[in-house]
């Protein structure tokens, strides 16, 4: 049986994208060495479902459009630049809100309980980010300005299919649902 590797997220409309480049590019100019994560695959993961049958695809779809009217819209601001695991030890330098968002965390549950309703099982993590790059080691997560005055708009989520091309991961949508 095919597989294919699908999350939820919701994508980033072109200032945010713009202004988490300009960010990424602050890093690199700083040193940070690390693959960085191409400005048109950035996005908030709220679920990554991982390998699915080929043949669950739709089905995951229909949930997605079943449950988009229990959530709510909300805006995530992007306001802090910030690391996985810390800033000490960053395998992950990423954009995301400077305080807890705990909408975003309400509706990644409402969506991941639908998703684990049909099977899936997911962690706990529900913190808000863009990864911008990842690092092969850990390294200190060099001092640059965060985006100023950008938030991630929460209004639609998107199904994305994740293809690992020659030139790097290409995120790919097959389905979009407005939230609420
Ligand atoms: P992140 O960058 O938001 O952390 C597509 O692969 C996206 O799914 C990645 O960008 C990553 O999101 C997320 N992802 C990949 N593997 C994952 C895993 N094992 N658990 C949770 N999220 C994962």
């Amino acid at each position: 049986m095919t597989k294919r590797r699908l999350f939820v997220a919701v994508a980033l409309d072109d200032a945010a994208r713009a202004a988490c480049a300009a960010v990424a590019e602050r890093l690199r100019a700083k040193g940070f060495d690390g693959r960085f994560v191409a400005p048109e695959n950035y996005h908030l993961t709220v679920a990554f479902l991982g390998g699915v049958d080929e043949e669950r695809v739709a089905e995951v779809g229909g949930t997605l459009e079943r449950l988009a009217p229990e959530l709510t819209p909300l805006r995530v601001p992007l306001d802090a630049v910030g690391a996985f695991p810390n800033e000490k030890r960053a395998r992950v330098a990423w954009a995301g809100p400077a305080r807890a968002v705990p909408a975003f965390g309400t509706l990644c549950g409402v969506v991941r309980s639908h998703l684990a309703a049909m099977g899936f099982t997911f962690d706990s993590h529900a913190d808000p980010h863009v990864t911008l790059a990842r690092a092969s080691g850990e390294r200190p997560l060099p001092t640059v300005a965060p985006p100023l005055d950008v938030a991630v708009a929460v209004d639609a989520l998107v199904l994305y299919e994740s293809r690992t091309l020659p030139d790097g991961a290409r995120y790919e949508p097959l389905a979009r649902v407005p939230v609420g």
